[in-house]
């Protein structure tokens, strides 16, 4: 397939591009800089601002036969709406996929119920507000002959990158490991290259309308991640819990409350409905023994 991929130069973005090349599709990178990437292997690249909406108008032209929407979300309800429009509209009727990113944290905290799925009401922290809504304004393409997909990924992590190189960097800078909010609280994690193979499954074989958890493992004890990021810093101390409002003071308070939330989330659904696999080394271990 040839795949539109906005977000093509970030973090997950990269391996998306790794792996759909890997399984023979061809990447269309909607870039906000002209810049050529050479080295990235994409088939081609176009100028594209998901602040601008109207700067995406063209960008899905009628040889693209996927589109996965990468860029994060601009802050602005009406912007991310108009993009989800200008993105979508130009693959009604075809059947093609239009894949959208979302994330865990719509679910918030999950409270005592354990490894949480799709079927679960959204509850969404401050930080991902609206994005419930844009999934369903996705979704509801479905309805419009695209085959309208949504994946939530987890806290991802794995090459070195994510969230958890934050707990690094804290750990090197502070001189000793850190995490933030209660002490008991979990993250759901995922490695980025199994992400990435999520990301191709759904281009390839997700049923229209469907929403993916892309999770590999459903509570990883943050503590223990921050144990695995003092060692790779070379600050090999017990954690010490940071609580939300001091952290807040580093990373503001969206991203604070972000950082502090408490999940227990499922992947299942789509190791069975999808035929994931991921395999790659767990998140502590990833960070203690790994890329970071
Ligand atoms: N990382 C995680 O743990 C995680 C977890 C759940 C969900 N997500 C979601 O996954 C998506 C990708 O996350 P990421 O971690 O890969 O982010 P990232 O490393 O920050 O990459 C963001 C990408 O989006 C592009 N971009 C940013 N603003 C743009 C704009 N206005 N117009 C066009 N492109 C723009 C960036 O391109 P430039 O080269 O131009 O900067 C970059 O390629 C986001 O929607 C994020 O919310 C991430």
């Amino acid at each position: 397939m040839k795949v539109l991929l906005t977000g093509a130069t970030g973090y997950i973005g990269s391996a998306v591009t790794e792996h759909l090349i890997a399984a023979g599709h061809q990447v269309v990178a909607l870039t906000r800089s002209a810049e050529p990437q050479p080295g990235r292997g994409w088939h081609a690249q176009v100028v594209g601002d998901t602040a601008d909406p109207a700067s995406l108008d063209g960008a899905v032209t009628p040889d693209i036969e996927a589109v996965i929407h990468l860029a994060p979300p601009s802050g602005d309800a009406e912007v991310d709406t108009a993009v989800i429009k200008a993105l979508a509209t130009p693959l009604r009727g075809t059947g093609h996929p239009f894949v959208y990113t979302s994330g865990v944290w719509v679910l918030g905290a999950t409270g005592e119920e354990q490894e949480v799925g799709e079927r679960a009401p959204v509850n969404p922290i401050d930080i991902v507000g609206y994005r419930p809504r844009i999934e369903q304004r996705v979704l509801a393409e479905s309805a419009e002959g695209v085959r309208a997909v949504v994946v939530r990924p987890a806290i991802v992590y794995g090459r070195g990158g994510g969230i958890p190189a934050i707990l690094v960097d804290r750990a090197r800078t502070q001189g000793a490991p850190e995490y933030y909010g209660e002490e008991g609280v979990r993250w759901p994690t995922v490695h980025v290259d199994d992400l990435a193979e999520l990301f191709v499954a759904a281009v390839e074989r997700a049923e229209p309308g469907t929403l993916w958890h892309g999770v590999g493992e459903p509570a990883v004890p943050v503590r223990d991640l921050a144990r695995a990021a003092g060692r790779a810093a070379g600050v090999p101390a017990d954690p010490h819990v940071v609580p939300v409002e001091k952290a807040a003071e580093v990373f503001g308070a969206l991203f604070a409350d972000a950082l502090a939330l408490d999940q227990s989330v499922s992947g299942a659904a789509a190791r069975t409905g999808l035929g994931w696999k991921p395999g790659r080394p767990g998140a502590v271990a990833e960070i203690g023994a790994g890329s970071y």
